[in-house]
């Protein structure tokens, strides 16, 4: 503003804004005193105008700049409120405009003199509106960003919310699901109905599929908002992948799959948490056995210096370069069509990293589409 003033030999100016389908004043600059004045968008039109209105949009409609030498005498305007009681004498507007886009005006006005807009002074000021105009549109798009990534964030933070609610609220009526399903088939079996077993079998282990979705959906809102908690304990690692592998067989096996274990005894030692450590192992080893039939999935685990490193590889169907660069991020699937094979709700990886991150490691991913996969998790060790 204080370039755009002082160069066109104003005495002040103006700063106005497209808003709403009409314009509003943004600021004001004199240059006595040098002095900035926020107007907090007072709009044109309003009954105490920061501008002479019918001069502006003159100007505005035919996109170029107008001048008048003595603004208080032109007829045309004598009956506007600003001309009425500011009696503006050397007058100008410039329009802004960015690639055809009208974003404003600049109404700059000289009440000490008349005709101080000379043809020279108010093509200096168009050249340097044109240059404005471009601060003022990276202005407002940063504003616009801001604006839109608040609301993104106030967004995501509703959804949190909710599926950290919801999944609470799913948990308890699922729960006791489970556990009278457990009631009826402990009662059809002392009653000799044998042939429900099977049945209620499947109740319950349906039910405890779904229990785990859900518990993975909270682990997600736990991730997302950084409130996953993990223990802080001596984990003995090869301990806890013997047991994890142990759990993981026989869907391997169902699949054709064999698997190798090469867990060394003194695999070492991490500062962490068991529970969440043995989570990981199973949700790498159970995308190992999804995705690979007939084949090897290798579960290994060797101390490094002050690290420990875990890696699941298999040799399954693997993915492509594309797939890998957002694997890790939620709900991403490298198969999304409606006929897909593979079940899964795409949150295992993005557990996974979330658990290993707070645990002070990193988790990363290599894969070659037919070939197969290797996870490679590193923990911090914990030194003795
Ligand atoms: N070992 C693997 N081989 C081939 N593709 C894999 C492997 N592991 C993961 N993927 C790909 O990454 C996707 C995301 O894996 P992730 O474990 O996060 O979710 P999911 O297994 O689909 O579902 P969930 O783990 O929630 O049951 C999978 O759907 C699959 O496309
Ligand atoms: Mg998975």
């Amino acid at each position: 503003m204080a370039v755009v003033v002082e160069n066109s030999g104003g005495e002040r100016g103006t700063l106005l804004l497209a808003h709403d389908g009409g314009l509003v004043a943004r600021r004001r600059y004199e240059v006595r005193g040098q002095r900035h004045e926020a107007l907090g968008d007072l709009p044109l039109t309003a009954p105490n105008p920061p501008a002479p209105a019918p001069f502006v949009l003159l100007a505005l409609r035919s996109g170029r700049p107008l001048s008048s030498d003595d603004l208080s005498q032109e007829q045309r305007f004598a009956r506007d409120p600003y001309v009425r009681t500011r009696n503006p004498r050397s007058a100008a507007v410039v329009p802004l405009v960015y690639r055809g886009e009208a974003l404003g005006a600049l109404y700059v006005e000289n009440n000490l003199t008349t005709a101080a807009f000379t043809t020279a002074r108010v093509e200096m000021t168009r050249l340097i509106a044109l240059q404005a105009a471009i601060a003022v549109k990276h202005a407002l798009f940063l504003a616009h960003a801001d604006a839109a990534r608040a609301a993104a964030e106030s967004a995501n933070l509703a959804k949190s919310r909710f599926l950290a609610n919801m999944s609470h609220e799913l948990r308890t009526p699922l729960n006791a699901i489970l556990g009278y399903a457990e009631l009826v088939r402990e009662a059809a079996a002392d009653a000799g109905a044998a042939g429900l077993d099977e049945d209620l079998g499947r109740i319950v282990q349906s039910g405890e599929h779904l229990l785990g979705i859900i518990g993975d959906v909270l682990d997600l809102t736990k991730i997302e908002s950084d409130q996953l908690e993990v223990a802080h304990e001596r984990v003995d690692v090869a301990a806890v992948l013997h047991e994890a592998a142990m759990i993981a067989e026989p869907a391997l096996r169902a699949r054709g799959n064999r698997l190798i274990l090469a867990i060394s005894a003194e695999s070492g030692r991490i500062l962490g948490d068991a529970q969440r450590l043995r989570q990981v192992a199973l949700a790498l080893l159970d995308n190992a056995g999804k995705f690979t039939e007939a084949g090897v999935v290798t579960l290994r685990a060797l101390p490094l210096a002050d690290a420990v490193e875990i890696v699941v590889e298999d040799t399954g169907v693997g993915m492509t370069e594309a797939v890998q660069a957002e694997i890790f991020a939620p709900f991403v699937q490298a198969d999304t069509s409606p006929t897909r094979i593979y079940g899964g709700a795409g949150l295992g990886l993005t557990i996974c990293k979330g658990i290993c991150e707070r645990m002070g490691g990193t988790i990363t991913l290599r894969s070659r589409l037919g070939a197969g996969t290797t996870v490679t998790v590193r923990l911090p060790a914990a030194l003795p």
